[in-house]
């Protein structure tokens, strides 16, 4: 529980890109930091992941969807940076973090 509330303290109001985010593992990783409070852009191209895996948060104001591919929209990514609280490590960590913590509530 201590965990769980520290990731909220650290998450809420951020705003995180999830890559991958309508796959297996990445759609997990949604719903455990909405859940903590942080607001979530995914982008995913579907090569191998499902629209079905994030459509119970389409209709949150705090969660966005891009289908693109990574490799394919720099342009793309550089903007949505300049929205995101985007530190690629802290990201990760947090991501892991967030998911730990969400998942031994
Ligand atoms: N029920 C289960 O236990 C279960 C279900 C599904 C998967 N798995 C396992 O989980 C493991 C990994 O799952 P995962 O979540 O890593 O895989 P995944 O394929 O579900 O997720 C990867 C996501 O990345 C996206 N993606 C790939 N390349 C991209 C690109 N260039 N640009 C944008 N998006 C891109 C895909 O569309 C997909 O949504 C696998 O070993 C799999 O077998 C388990």
């Amino acid at each position: 529980m201590k965990a769980f509330r520290e990731a909220v303290t650290r998450l809420k109001g951020r705003h995180i890109l999830v890559t991958g985010g309508a796959g297996f593992i990445g759609s997990n990783l949604v719903e455990a930091l909405l859940e903590l409070g942080a607001r979530v852009t995914v982008l995913d191209d579907l090569s191998t992941g499902f629209e079905k895996n994030i459509e119970e948060f389409a209709s949150r104001a705090d969660f966005s969807f891009i289908q693109g591919d990574i490799r394919d929209s720099l342009a793309d990514i550089s903007t949505i940076q300049q929205q995101l609280d985007y530190r690629p490590l802290y990201t990760f960590e947090e991501g892991i973090a967030a998911y730990l913590a969400f998942s031994k509530r």
